[in-house]
């Protein structure tokens, strides 16, 4: 067992509570929370004081304390995760030391800190033209800067950065609308197969899957699922070319916090998903039928 990241001290009792149940003991880094600003999305920012994640790292000697004297653990390390798209290194460094006094502290304290996990949260390109969040090889020259003569194993957990531009949504122009002063793309995806726009106010760049000649001329659209929802906009007075009902547009980096996001509102089954390599395709998730989706309703026998 490699370890467990604990996110209170509840969850700590209880984890030590289990082992000592089975008989074993249990590995643990304790999540700190180091009250740092991570510059992204209020919504997945999780390393200020006032997000529900890890415990305040000003507690953290005495919870580790509470830690070795549990009988259940083991304590191995520091974890740390201040969210997720992270644009900037600074506030991973401001992060990272603060870990860093934390672990000189912990040694001095009597714990054998050897490892840190330090999280994901390096955020990736969604617009072609402006956004160049920092290269890998920059996040790992700072961690080594940072942390490197610690004498501690380093773990990371990238999840966007290795899935976002994995993956793109399809989806079918299903109207071409003319409204009060814009006029919309009506597509057959919604906000419940990618709901980043809706729940974030995301941006996905969304490009016409056969491409037009170049200087082909463009107009605004506002481009919107068919949910009963205001919220179901994708995009608004996006410049697009002039697409016809029936064709194909893509979302691009929709391969993090896409499918796994997406629900069955509104009775919409989940989208297929295909695997791509090369000229190889397969469908490696089937859309589900609607009597399946009905099959795991259940009727109480009372009623
Ligand atoms: C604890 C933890 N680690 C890693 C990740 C992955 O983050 P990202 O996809 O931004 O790399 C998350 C995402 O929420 C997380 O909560």
């Amino acid at each position: 067992m490699r370890q467990f990241n604990v996110e209170s001290e509840p969850e700590m009792r209880a984890i030590s509570d289990f082992a000592v149940s089975m008989g074993v003991t249990a590995p643990v880094a304790i999540r700190v929370n180091p009250d740092v600003d991570a510059k992204t999305h209020e919504k997945i920012a999780t390393g200020k004081s006032e997000n529900k994640f890890g415990i305040p790292i000003a507690r953290a000697r005495a919870v580790y304390a509470e830690a070795a004297a549990l009988p259940g653990l083991r304590v191995v390390g520091v974890d740390v995760h201040i969210g997720s798209q992270l644009t900037e290194l600074a506030p991973f460094e401001a992060a990272f030391r603060k870990v860093r006094d934390l672990t000189l502290q912990l040694r001095e304290d009597g714990h054998q800190i050897r490892r840190l996990d330090l999280g994901g949260g390096l955020g990736i390109p969604y617009m072609r033209s402006n956004d160049q969040p920092p290269l890998p090889t920059d996040y790992g020259a700072m961690i080594q800067r940072v942390l490197g003569d610690l004498g501690c194993e380093i773990e990371i957990e990238p999840g966007r950065l290795i899935s976002g531009n994995a993956g793109m949504l399809v989806a079918g122009v299903v109207w071409v609308k003319n409204g009060e002063g814009r006029d919309f793309l009506i597509l057959d995806a919604a906000m419940n197969d990618l709901v980043r726009p809706s729940m974030y106010g995301a941006h996905h760049d969304i490009i016409p899957v056969i491409e037009g000649a170049p200087g082909a001329p463009t107009q605004p659209f506002d481009i919107v699922g068919p949910v009963c929802e205001t919220g179901d906009t994708f995009a608004k007075a996006r410049e697009m070319p002039l697409l016809a009902e029936g064709d194909l547009v893509a979302f691009r980096s929709a391969g993090a916090y896409g499918a796994v996001m997406a629900s069955e509102y509104n009775s919409r089954p989940l989208v297929p998903e295909v695997l791509v390599m090369g000229d190889h395709y397969a469908v490696i998730r089937e859309r589900p039928t609607f009597d399946e989706m009905l099959s795991r309703d259940r009727l109480p026998p009372w009623l």
